[in-house]
């Protein structure tokens, strides 16, 4: 996705100068590209007058931000301890084997990005796998992969 300085320039001054909040305009962007360009962070920077260091750390200490490009589906497999011994290490083994990607990267052609989580207060349902913010519960191998091919089945129609 291409970023725009002018589309960025927008979206902070909506958040600026209306109700919003620096936060509110870095969701926004967020939402916008899956990600903080640091034109985003600089633009924002200027508009609410607030250091870029301070920018940086609201952006990495908050998990909903990421600094890098991420994928347009965002898989999160869960390595907490019950997840972990009810098979979640096998589960991000085929995950990764079918994607090519390791937790933390995202694919080349950017449809996704594959990340590790731990525990996520849902363990009696473990192993549990997040795909854009929806669990599945009781994942194993042969269902992650039907996840996939779910996922690429639709975007083969979109
Ligand atoms: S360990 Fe996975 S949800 Fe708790």
């Amino acid at each position: 996705m291409d970023i725009s300085i002018d589309e960025i320039d927008q979206i902070i001054n909506q958040e600026a100068f209306g109700e919003g909040s620096l936060i509110a305009a870095l969701e926004a962007i967020q939402a916008r590209y899956n990600f903080l360009p640091s034109e985003a962070i600089i633009l924002a920077s200027d508009r609410f007058g607030v250091p870029l260091s301070q920018i940086y750390s609201v952006a990495t200490f908050y998990n909903a931000f990421s600094l890098k490009p991420k994928g347009k589906h965002c898989l999160q497999v869960c390595m907490g301890t019950a997840c972990h011994v009810r098979g979640s290490p096998q589960v991000l083994d085929r995950i990764q084997t079918k994607l090519g990607i390791e937790p933390g990267e995202t694919s080349r052609d950017h449809l996704f990005t594959l990340e590790t989580v731990n525990c996520l207060g849902a363990c009696a349902l473990g192993p549990i796998v997040v795909t854009d913010g929806e669990y599945s519960g009781q994942m194993n191998v042969q269902k992650a992969d039907q996840l996939l091919k779910t996922i690429l089945r639709a975007e083969v129609k979109a």
